[in-house]
Formats: C-alpha cells, structure tokens, sequence
C-alpha cells in the first residue's frame, strides 16, 4: 500500500479538447514581477523590476502582473513609480494580488491610483487540504470569505474608475486543480454574481494548477468542465496559471487551451514557486512552431537571456527548450549530416521548414546552428575526415574515409575518451605513411 494516491478523474463524458487543435494564440500575461519575483531567494529591487518590466513591454505582453503592492513598501512603491514615471504603454495593462483582506485591498487600490488600466486579482484557497488543515473552515465559510472580498474591492472601484482608470477584476480560486470542480464554480459564481460582468465587461476567471497533482489531461478535463458548466461563460475570459510540479506545466497549459481556456498566465524560462511557473517562452514558441504568430517577439533570445539572468540572479540551462546554449548545437555525426543536408533544401526552396534535428530556424531569435566536432568512440567517418581537413588540411578521398574511419575508431574505443585531431593525425600518420 501507498501514502500516495490518484487524483481522482472528473466526470467529462463529452469531452471535446483531445480531437481540437489549436488555431489562435491565447491572452498572455506575464507574472514575472509577481510569482516570479516571489520565489527569488533574492527579490528584485525597483530598479531590477523597472528593467524587467521594460523588457516584458518589449516582448509584446499586454498584460503584466506587477506584483502584490499590499504586501511590501518595495512593492508598493513600484506601483507608485510606474504610474508617475509614465512607464506603462497606452495598451499595457498592470495586475495586482490581493488577498481578500480590507486593509490589503485598500492599500492595492491606493497604489494603483492614477493608472490607466488596471486588473485587481483577487484569490483565496479552496481545495480541501487548504480548507481543512489552513483555514480550519468549511465550504461555506470559504465562499463567505471570497464574497465579502469581492465586495469589499467592488465598493472602492469608484476611486478609480472616477480618475478614469479601467478596471478589470480577476478572481483565482488558488489551488483549483486540488479542489472539486463543483466547489470551484460555486465559489466562482458567488465572486462573478457580486461583480457582475457582462460579455462587454468581462471579468477573468484564472483557474490555477498551483501544485501539480495529477496528468495534464485531468487538468484539460478540469478546465473543459469548468467552460462548459460555470455560468454566464460568455461574459469570463477563462484563465490558465501552471506551475511544474511534476514537469508538465508546459502540456497542462497547451491542452487547457485546447479544452477550451482564453488566457495564460506565466514567466519567462519558468522562474516561479518551487519548480517554476509556466515557461511562456515554450509555449509561444510551440504556437510559432504550428505556424500560429504568438503575438510575442523572441526575436532577441540572447538580450532577453541577459536580461533575466542580470535582473533575477537566476540561469537559463543548457537545455532549456528554445533559450538554452546548447539547443542548437549538434554533437553526433550523423545528426550533422542530416542538418546539412536539410539547410541545403531549406535555401533551395524557402518554403516550409523541415530541417532535420533543428525545430525551428535559430535564425528567428537571433541564435545559430552550430556544430561541435568530437571524436570520441561514438563517432562515425564524417568526424574523423573533417578534423583531419579542417585542422591540418588533410582531404581524405571517400575511399580512404571508409577505410580509416572504422581504424580510428577502433584505436578511440581502445582508449576510451575523445581524442584530439593531432592524435587523429598521428593515428593517420602510423597508419598510411610509417607502414
Ligand atoms: O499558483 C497560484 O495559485 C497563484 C495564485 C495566487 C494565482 O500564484
Ligand atoms: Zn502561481
């Protein structure tokens, strides 16, 4: 017997999102700034968030979640500094967290005064482990907390809707992937029938995975019922937040989209919580790769690596998909032969990109194809003649590379690490001209 369990299946006898694929990029918004910066051993200062938020415009993103201005004065003041500076574009939009707390949402109402467009987030946890072991609460308890909340934020809109400010209101029942479906869309009705949107007013549902407990497709299954039960569904924009628990934030995230969600939630490289947030580079650059534009221009992945690696002390590794070094680079003989020979029918006809090894062309985010020629016992002909060409002008005939591939190759197995080209040459040397 095990202390682990399933996560129990959601009834979904209809379901549509595994015969759907996707047409259209989603909503994005970044919550670098928030759970980003929340998980840094380290937090941003203001000048390190001002240089990400900067860079995040430069991205594309519409929608950028600048933090949680209630639980810091760094925070607060962050607000305050992007507001007065006029640092956020006419069609930026700055979302704040907020617990649904009086004191915290009067102080996020206060830092966002004079803002253009504004989303209030507004969450409060709802699985069962949350209700029982945190709160010490029960179902209705837990509801009467997220409606006072969504009270309390409707009675202060007028202080910003009077300076002209819009607000959108979003709320996230945190923890929704470990709560029962039917308890998630109650408690997501009772906060939408206090704020009342309206399919030209709509509100944001973010449904978040903020633990990985299950497959992604039982989080797909999560998200179809959700669009296909709650109330009034034309009027929310449904929302996707993913953490990587169990490395699947990426998969959860694209099948949400495909069960039917609006909007995704994430960071740049994954930095968030524990394992990370979504890493909303792969699945822009997955959207771009199917031929769909993601609306978000990765076209400097080097600058933005910078950036991120500068603002949050944090590394993108060798094998991230799409930023890390070695992505696209090929060790193995056999693979740059295949990549050759693709490149060469690529600049040939221009048309669709079938490059054998290489997803998509590095060219379109400022990288390069680079290949790295080892020899070592796992390398076949190609290697051996090209070190021997390219370091010492040694143009082996095709005969002769048959014939001494398979030799070196031997003589490499036989001391069991990568050799140099000047040994290759010696090897070639004994071989052809001391016999
Ligand atoms: O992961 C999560 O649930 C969150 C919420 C506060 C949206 O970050
Ligand atoms: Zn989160």
């Amino acid at each position: 017997s095990s202390k682990y369990q399933p996560f129990p299946l959601v009834s979904l006898p209809n379901r549509q999102w595994p015969t759907r694929h996707l047409t259209q990029a989603p909503l994005w918004c970044s919550v670098d700034l928030r759970d980003g910066n929340q998980a840094l051993a380290v937090p941003m200062n203001v000048s390190q968030k001002l240089e990400m938020f900067d860079a995040l415009v430069k991205c594309g993103f519409k929608e950028i979640e600048v933090g949680f201005p209630s639980a810091s004065n760094t925070e607060f003041n962050f607000n305050r500094r992007l507001i007065e500076e006029n640092r956020i574009p006419e069609d930026v939009t700055i979302q704040c967290l907020v617990q649904a707390r009086e004191d915290l949402i009067e102080r996020t109402v206060e830092s966002l005064l004079g803002a253009k467009k504004v989303v209030i987030h507004m969450y409060n946890s709802t699985s069962p482990a949350q209700r029982k072991y945190v709160f010490g609460k029960t179902k209705e308890e837990i509801i009467a907390i997220a409606i006072k909340g969504a009270q309390m934020i409707k009675d202060r809109l007028h202080r910003l809707e009077e300076t002209g400010t819009q607000v959108t209101l979003q709320y996230s029942p945190e923890s929704f992937s470990a709560t029962e479906v039917e308890f998630a869309k109650e408690i997501s009705e009772a906060v939408m029938d206090v704020w009342q949107p309206t399919p030209q007013k709509k509100m944001i549902l973010n449904l978040p995975d903020t633990v990985e407990v299950a497959m992604p497709n039982v989080y797909a299954d999560q998200i179809e019922w959700i669009c296909t039960h709650i109330k009034n569904r034309e009027s929310l924009i449904i929302s996707l937040h993913t953490h990587n628990d169990r490395g699947t934030g990426t998969a959860a995230t694209e099948l949400g989209l495909l069960a039917g969600a609006d909007r995704v939630e994430g960071t740049l490289f994954g930095n968030g919580e524990r394992t990370g947030n979504l890493d909303i580079v792969q699945v822009a650059m997955n959207l771009y790769m199917h031929g769909i534009s993601p609306g978000l221009d990765f076209s400097d992945m080097n600058g933005l690596i910078r950036m991120y690696e500068h603002t949050t002390g944090m590394t993108v590794p060798p094998r991230q998909p799409y930023a890390g070094e070695l992505v696209f680079t090929a060790f193995s003989g056999s693979h740059q032969d295949a990549i050759k020979k693709g490149l060469t029918g690529y600049e040939e006809h221009k048309t669709i990109w079938d490059v054998p090894y290489l997803t998509i062309d590095p060219n379109d985010i400022g990288r390069e194809y680079h290949e790295v020629i080892r020899v070592n016992s796992q390398s076949g002909k190609g290697g051996v003649a090209y070190l021997l060409e390219s370091e010492f002008g040694i143009e082996l005939p095709k005969d002769m590379q048959r014939e001494f591939g398979p030799i070196a190759n031997n003589l490499v197995d036989s001391l069991g690490r990568e050799v140099k080209a000047a040994e290759l040459r010696d090897m070639f040397w004994k071989e052809y001209i001391e016999r």
